[in-house]
């Protein structure tokens, strides 16, 4: 439904004057070339240009009247009970869980440390199975999942609560204990989560580790985390082809100490080499096992699981979720951002192996008792309707995806997704970077049919769920913007100084006071943690690494990064990993990695790289360092373009000027270039990028 600039919605700070531009876009001081925070405006005004220039949509969406009538959350008063009392608020959602004994304090924060619902005890698994078998609703659908090759499994929560049980007992049975770590290589098959759930049941902290990461990303987040057991299958159908999981953990394992055994799913079958002792199949260790396995009672503050995600530096950060907050916090966002009934077929199109995946797949559906769909494979595989064709034969309400796969969507054409009936859906989500209007509205029209809100939902692996998000039932929308934070979510933007910029202004994305399910710390590196997070305007300030804006409706507009970690294709990756990886390369002297707006992934990521003297940049060498990227990190780290060039511009200290690469990559007039101690380097560069030579792009 369209409506008028002018609107009913409630919410105190919204007073929706749409069409009105943003006032006082003037450029904050902290640009300066040479400045310590160089870059980070220069990102934020690149984004700004971008939303602007999209801002010639400029329509407001109402909730439709008939979806706010049936909705959860009709009337804006929970943002007021949130504000009101904060604490209070989020104990009436953790009252909705099931604890085994009740907590003493809410919250208690000694910034930036906190704790949250501090002597309770609950059990995950628990609170996402038997409690819904107990009630009587253990024939209800867990999940509907699809194979990529075509096979169907439905899995009823009473047939999840005995699967997780058998393989608890699996694990317990080859020595895993209460406290310990194990981490899981799986594709998207039921597995996944019955062996997440199944670590959550004997309080062991799981670690997945997406299924397109190579054989050293895995070797070096076993080794962080110093799993004991690693869950893998024996491959992974992606497209057609076989991803050889266990093969690569095979390659990884010859240097993880600390891992004692390898539980293999058979999935796509074949011969495997079998390391006896260490190796077991999954069938066999579940075969014997009893279909009761008690739950531990866990701590509200111990460790549920740990997922790693790219930083600023090379290495991997161990982003550490614990129980009862996370819990709490992603069955709230679940259930009131996605307005979930009981009726509803609920589908996050997510990887389990990302953060998405174990809040929106496992862990806030099975606590809301929601049916879900879990598919294994390539939306594209074996044509690009595979995804319309399984929301009409499931009958999905709800879908949630990122808008790289929406702007593939678009690309493929409308043809696709109006060959199925997709009237079944009432609501949509968009996760993972700044959702562009344009796409918006394509998503919207063709697969919503015009007739179901879209909640574009900001978040983070560290914040554990969505912070800032429409209500669908009350929230008036505007394309590209993820509107206002949740209830009981204190969010600024800030500039240089810790100020808040008001409304009208750009800066740093903070938010003011704790979370339920914020991260507790990095895995092995506190530190790290202090100085990420809350280094820069104080420990009682939590700084998301993200550029934003609020209009003068207090709405939020998501600008992208402004550290050195880009968004690929929905994908958190750091520019240094990749330099890392390509200067590990025996060809490589240097490499300097940026990135550029890309139609398709968002950012694609630019590889300017000086060869060792004696080797030449050719096509050859380009896929040659392609390969090398995708072997040390993983193919979803290949860089897009390769950029041979004699040198790379170099500030007099040395360092080496992102900033100008950025503009040589974007094809953008150069900014000044007199600090550089290498001046003459940029002209060569920029004239062989516009000429094409020494550049090789995929
Ligand atoms: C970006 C994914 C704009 C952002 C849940 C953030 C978004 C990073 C949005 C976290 C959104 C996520 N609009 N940007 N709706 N959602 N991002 O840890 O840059 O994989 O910092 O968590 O994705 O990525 P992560």
């Amino acid at each position: 439904m369209l409506s008028s600039p002018r609107h009913g919605c409630k919410y105190p700070a919204c007073h929706l004057r749409h069409g009105a531009g943003w006032p006082g876009l003037g450029r904050p001081p902290y640009d300066a070339p040479g400045s310590p925070n160089e870059g980070v405006l220069v990102k934020v005004s690149d984004a700004e240009r971008n939303i602007e220039a999209l801002l010639s949509e400029e329509r407001v969406f109402e909730p439709p009247e008939d979806f706010r009538a049936r909705a959860i959350v009709r009337d804006d008063s929970i943002y007021e009970r949130a504000d009101a009392d904060h604490e209070a608020y989020w104990a009436e959602q953790a009252e909705r869980l099931s604890w085994f004994s009740r907590w003493d304090t809410v919250m208690e924060w000694t910034p930036p440390w906190v704790k949250w619902f501090a002597g309770g005890t609950l059990n995950a698994s628990y609170n996402c199975l038997d409690r819904h078998v107990e009630a009587g609703g253990g024939d209800k659908v867990a999940f509907h999942w699809e194979g990529e090759p075509g096979e169907e499994r439905t899995i009823t929560y009473a047939d999840l609560l005995q699967e997780v049980c058998r393989f608890a007992n699996g694990l317990r049975s080859i020595g895993v204990q209460k406290g310990d770590r194990v981490a899981i290589y799986l594709g998207m098959i039921p597995e996944l989560p019955v062996a997440m759930l199944a670590c959550a049941r004997i309080g062991a902290a799981h670690s997945v580790v997406f299924g397109g990461f190579s054989a050293e990303s895995l070797r070096d987040r076993i080794n962080d985390a110093d799993a004991k057991v690693l869950i893998t299958a024996d491959g992974g159908y992606r497209r057609g082809q076989v991803v050889p999981l266990k093969q690569n953990a095979d390659e990884s394992l010859t240097e993880c100490p600390s891992i004692e055994h390898v539980v293999t799913v058979r999935r796509t079958g074949g011969d495997h080499p079998f390391t006896p002792g260490r190796d077991v199949w999954y069938h066999e260790l579940v075969a014997d096992q009893p279909a009761v396995c008690e739950p531990e009672h866990m701590e509200a503050e111990d460790l549920l699981y740990l997922l790693y995600t790219s930083g600023t530096t090379g290495k991997p950060k161990g982003i550490a979720h614990t129980t009862g907050g996370y819990l709490t916090q992603v069955a709230a966002t679940h259930r009131l951002i996605f307005d979930i009934h009981d009726d509803d077929v609920y589908w996050c199109a997510a990887d389990i192996g990302w953060v998405t995946g174990h809040s929106y797949i496992v862990y806030g559906p099975l606590a809301n008792h929601t049916t879900g769909i879990i598919y294994e494979g390539a939306p594209d595989w074996p044509d690009k309707d595979r995804l319309w064709q399984i929301a009409e034969k499931y009958r999905a309400t709800i879908l949630y995806t990122a808008p790289t796969a929406i702007r593939a969507f678009m690309r493929w054409g409308t043809e696709y997704p109006a060959k199925h009936d997709l009237s079944s859906l009432r609501l949509l989500g968009s996760v993972g970077e700044p959702i562009n209007p344009e796409a918006w509205i394509w998503y919207w029209k063709y697969i919503g049919g015009e007739r179901c809100p879209v909640v574009d939902t900001w978040w983070q692996t560290e914040t554990g769920a969505i912070l800032i998000t429409p209500l669908p039932g009350i929230t008036a929308l505007k394309p590209g913007s993820a509107t206002l934070p949740f209830p009981g979510i204190l969010a600024d933007v800030l500039d240089e100084q810790g100020h808040s910029v008001g409304l009208g202004g750009g800066g740093y994305l903070v938010l003011k006071r704790p979370w339920p399910s914020i991260a507790r710390t990095i895995w092995g590196d506190p530190d790290r943690y202090v100085q990420t997070y809350f280094g820069k305007f104080g420990t009682d300030t939590y700084v998301a690494g993200d550029g934003a804006k609020r209009d003068e409706d207090a709405y939020y507009w998501l600008l992208g990064r402004i550290d050195d970690v880009m968004n690929v294709a929905g994908h958190r990756l750091s520019t240094y990993e990749i330099e890392s990886a390509l200067v590990d390369n025996q060809k490589v002297a240097e490499a300097a990695v940026v990135s550029r707006p890309d139609d398709l992934v968002g950012e694609a990521i630019v590889a300017f790289v000086t060869l060792k003297s004696g080797f030449e940049g050719t096509e050859g060498a380009a896929t040659e360092l392609r390969d090398h990227v995708a072997t040390k990190i993983g193919k979803i780290a290949r860089p897009h373009g390769i950029i041979f060039t004699n040198d790379l511009p170099k500030t007099r200290s040395g360092k080496i000027m992102r900033r100008l690469l950025r503009d040589v990559a974007r094809g953008r007039p150069l900014g000044d270039v007199t600090t550089l101690a290498n001046a003459e380097v940029v002209e060569q560069i920029h004239t062989m990028v516009e000429s094409g030579a020494g550049s090789g792009e995929e």
